[in-house]
Order: C-alpha cells, then sequence, then structure tokens
C-alpha cells in the first residue's frame, strides 16, 4: 500500500453537540486507508496578538503549530457564522500562519467542508476561508465543493450518520485522498 498521508482537521465550532465535529468524525471513519485523519483542537488558542508571540509565545501556539507542521494535508470542517468564518477558526489560521515567513500551513493540501441547518450550507465562511489559504500558499480542492444545506437532520438521534448525507461525504472523502495524493510534499 502507498504511504498514510497524515491530515490535520480543523473544526469551527467549539461547542459538544457540534454538527461539524460530528461531520469530521464521520469523514474520519469514511476516509480510504490511504489517509488518517486527526482533529487538532483549536479551543485553547489564546486569541492571536503578536506582542505575545515576540520572545516566548504561549505553548497553545507552539504545539498547535508543531501539530500542523506534522500533518501531510489540512481539512477544515467548519459553520458559518454571520456569513463568514466563525472566530475560533479565523483566530486557528492567524496562530498557524505566524511567525512571518513560517506559516505551519504552507504547501499542505486542502479541502474545506462547511455545514449549516441553514439552506445556504455556509458558502459565505466556505469562500472565505477559502481565500485565506489561498494566500497562504494551500492548494485547495475546488470539486466537489462542500456546502452541505440542512444539516440538521443528518445524524439519526443516536448519533449515527444518516444515510442520506453519506454518499456524499463518501464522494468528498475519496476526491480528497486524490488530491492529497496529487499534491502532498514528499
Ligand atoms: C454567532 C452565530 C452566527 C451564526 N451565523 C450563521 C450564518 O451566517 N449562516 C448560517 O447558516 N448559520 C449561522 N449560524 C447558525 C449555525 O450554522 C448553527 O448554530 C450550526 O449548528 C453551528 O454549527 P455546529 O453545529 O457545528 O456548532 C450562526 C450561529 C451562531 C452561534
Amino acid at each position: 500500500m502507498s504511504k498514510v498521508h497524515h491530515v490535520a482537521v480543523l473544526v469551527g465550532s467549539l461547542r459538544k453537540a457540534s454538527i461539524n465535529r460530528k461531520l469530521a468524525l464521520a469523514l474520519a471513519e469514511l476516509a480510504p486507508a490511504s489517509l488518517k485523519l486527526e482533529i487538532v483542537e483549536i479551543g485553547d488558542l489564546p486569541l492571536y496578538n503578536e506582542d505575545i508571540d515576540l520572545d516566548q509565545p504561549p505553548e497553545a501556539y507552539s504545539s498547535f503549530r508543531a501539530k500542523v507542521k506534522a500533518a501531510d494535508a489540512l481539512l477544515f470542517v467548519t459553520p458559518e457564522y454571520n456569513r463568514s468564518v466563525p472566530a475560533p477558526m479565523k483566530n486557528a489560521i492567524d496562530v498557524g500562519s505566524r511567525p512571518y515567513g513560517q506559516s505551519a500551513f504552507s504547501g499542505k493540501p486542502g479541502a474545506v467542508l462547511t455545514a449549516s441547518p441553514g439552506a445556504i450550507g455556509g458558502f459565505g465562511a466556505n469562500q472565505h476561508l477559502r481565500q485565506s489559504m489561498v494566500f497562504l500558499d494551500v492548494p485547495m480542492m475546488q470539486q466537489p465543493e462542500a456546502y452541505l444545506g440542512s444539516a440538521g437532520s443528518f445524524f439519526e438521534e443516536a448519533g449515527m450518520l444518516g444515510d442520506g448525507i453519506k454518499p456524499f461525504l463518501q464522494k468528498f472523502i475519496t476526491a480528497y485522498a486524490g488530491w492529497v495524493e496529487q499534491h502532498v510534499k514528499s
């Protein structure tokens, strides 16, 4: 079998019952054997402030950057807040992008999936996140786009992934595995 690629998964919602976290875990289950998905937590990152990042960065910054740097690829799974990227996710992007010239993200293949109980599936957050990551030299998968609306109905009462959304998640993660294979730096 070819090499297993480690994927750092960033989830943009901090709440326990997050639909997006459940989707990230479902993607980890559905991923082909060439990918190993692991959530890198972002909830304990202090709000980005250059003043505290000079001589001795906070431990949370250093450990987050190290985990992202150790990964081969990136996957962002996030809701939309006020038609844009939720603050914890944007903060994680800002932390990972610094110090200047040493971005933890640079060159790693990426993809974004947004999900919302609303109708347009986090389209605004998806496009805003894509904009930041393209600037940060992350080749972002173009297709299939993943704006998942009506996401409140994806999981059954017991927490099981429903059959309705499963084929799309399978298609998405299979395409992403191909994207990673194509763009990963050896
Ligand atoms: C501050 C805030 C802003 C929100 N703005 C949007 C929005 O712009 N578009 C949208 O579709 N849903 C919006 N929502 C609803 C979220 O999509 C919904 O709470 C979703 O379940 C959050 O994802 P999660 O289940 O992964 O936590 C917003 C929720 C919050 C708390």
